[in-house]
């Protein structure tokens, strides 16, 4: 499996690419800063200096220049074009690519002097939709008919289900195939293209250099996904959402999985509608899962059983593909890594070990939110005594909370002066805070001065605005990050029946939040 490129737009004309199997870990050491240089020779001066010296650095060069009309920057002729790529090929560049609509031309003008390590590779891009498989099957049998050594299709994601055809073709495909999926949505293919038989993946050297949408960066190929370690054999788990960018669990669960030794990478997965991913994404590669926004409550009707706590709930942050049948069962690990967060940090606050009583108990316990989050809230602390009480953007949703657990309900107004009692327990549960929108933040500084402990499900910033505030008005603050790292360990234990690598799941935690 070869992975790796680097796609450094040179001037205006030309997109240039390499890569390279053996020398990725020199990346870091390379003469970058050369090969970014904005270069104004001519085609050929251009080519001859660039291919010439980065084959110095690096062996398995790939080279391409992309023209407009296939999504590029190349807008000069074809025949320059075919000169310029011709040479790369001559100065021993291993890999071209040029396009199906002029793949006649260019095999008529390199024929009878292909160097014998030398592989012509055949693309087309799609950059509206993925086609049918029937489509993309033929398209392979075009492209191999044309000539190719190696067959690149590159379509685009408009759902994540799409990218189960490119898979597919991938794996029935008799010929060394590149097959990725462009955009967000199309992540997996790149992330999983060893574990499908895809002959190389692309990577960036860092965000913002991608030459195609989507493209992950190097680094976390190699240092978060493990891609080397990626096989047919791998188990897939991930986590379904939308947002899920954002999300830090593939950082914990895949260095988790690394440190037992597990055959195994987690991804995100940016679902739309999780009754289709659920139906696409059937096979037992894909062994496990966790929900974040929104589907944690669409969870529940997902799952063929759902453990009955998760039931109570009414929400659904895990689920496992049980081996033996199929099935997919759902838990809910919100609950323990919340309600836990919160007793530890109030104990640690009042200088008291673990005890038998609940720090909760008899307490005014504040939800903002009433989603999965807030629903997991609401039943944790109703389970250790609290007076719970439920605020909520669509009140409707606040008041069936609260009628279901015996709590008291309250539009977010309310919330600004509700004061029935001192050193109330506060929790946000709703996204506002979070990455973009670092300067939100769901209660004024002013009624936080009813509470003694705030909690925020919100981790990312680690310090949100809410804390910042509830810590200068003088409570006890509990990160989400501390939840999103019990959560996770309660996920990794249901995943894989190990006991979850607490430290090393909280260095991870740290350094990358
Ligand atoms: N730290 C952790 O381990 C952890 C674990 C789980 C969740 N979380 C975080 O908790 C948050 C909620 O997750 P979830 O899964 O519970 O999501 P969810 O089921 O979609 O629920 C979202 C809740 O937030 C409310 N909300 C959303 N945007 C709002 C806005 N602009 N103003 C007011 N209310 C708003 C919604 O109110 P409506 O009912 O009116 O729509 C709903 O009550 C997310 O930020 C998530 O990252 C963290």
């Amino acid at each position: 499996m070869l992975i790796g490129s680097i796609h450094c737009c040179l001037n205006n004309f030309f997109h240039f690419g390499y890569w390279f199997a053996d020398k990725l870990f020199c990346l870091e050491g390379s003469p970058k800063s050369k090969v970014q240089t904005r270069l104004f020779w001519d085609s050929m001066s251009l080519i001859h200096i660039v291919v010439s010296l980065i084959s110095q650095f690096y062996s398995n060069l790939f080279i391409f220049l992309r023209p407009k009309w296939e999504g590029g920057e190349y807008e000069g002729d074809d025949k320059q074009r075919f000169e310029a790529l011709c040479l790369a090929m001559e100065l021993g560049a291993e890999y071209v690519d040029v396009e199906l609509k002029v793949a006649d031309d260019f095999v008529r003008l390199i024929s009878e002097k292909k160097p014998d390590n030398f592989k012509l590779i055949i693309s087309s891009h799609n950059y509206q939709s993925t086609p049918s498989s029937e489509e993309l099957s033929s398209l392979v049998a075009r492209i191999q008919a044309a000539g190719a050594d190696i067959v690149k299709i590159a379509t685009t994601a408009v759902d994540i289900v799409d990218v189960t055809r490119m898979f597919q073709v991938i794996v029935h495909c008799h010929v060394p195939m590149i097959g990725l999926v462009m955009g967000e949505r199309g992540l997996i293919s790149r992330l999983l293209c060893p574990k499908f038989g895809g002959y190389l993946t692309f990577g960036t050297l860092g965000v913002g250099k991608e030459s195609a949408p989507g493209q992950p960066t190097i680094s976390d190929l190699l240092n978060v996904y493990n891609i080397r370690q990626i096989g047919a054999d791998t188990k897939i788990f991930g986590i379904v959402g939308k947002p899920v960018g954002h999300s830090k669990s593939p950082v914990l669960l895949n260095a988790a999985f690394k440190s037992v030794g597990l055959d195994a990478v987690y991804v995100p997965l940016l679902v739309d509608d999780l009754v289709n991913f659920l139906n696409a994404y059937s096979s037992t590669d894909f062994a496990g899962f966790s929900c974040t926004i929104p589907h944690k409550e669409a969870a529940v009707g997902c799952c063929d059983k759902v453990d009955p706590i998760a039931k109570s709930i009414g929400a659904v942050n895990t689920i496992i593909r049980r081996p033996s049948d199929g099935k997919l069962i759902g838990y809910n690990t919100d609950y323990v890594g919340a309600i836990s967060a919160i007793e530890d940090g109030i104990r640690g606050s009042q200088g008291v070990g673990k005890e038998t009583v609940s720090p909760l108990a008899g307490k005014v316990f504040v939800i903002i939110g009433a989603g999965g989050a807030g629903k997991a809230l609401a039943y944790g602390a109703k389970e250790k005594g609290a007076k719970v009480v439920i605020a909520n953007r669509t009140y409707e949703r606040a008041r069936e909370l609260a009628n279901l657990i015996g709590g008291h309900a309250l539009t977010l107004a309310e919330l600004e002066t509700f004061h029935p009692e001192d050193g109330m327990i506060l929790a946000n549960t709703t996204s506002i805070g979070m990455q973009p929108n670092v300067n939100e933040t769901p209660i004024s500084k002013l009624a936080l001065g009813s509470y003694s402990v705030v909690f925020d499900a919100v981790y990312t910033p680690k310090a949100t605005r809410l804390l910042r505030e509830a810590e200068e008005s003088g409570a006890t603050v509990v990160s989400g990050l501390e939840m999103f790292i019990r959560q996770a360990m309660g996920q990794f234990e249901l995943f894989t029946n190990l006991t979850a690598p607490e430290n090393l799941m909280r260095d991870t935690a740290m350094r990358y939040t």
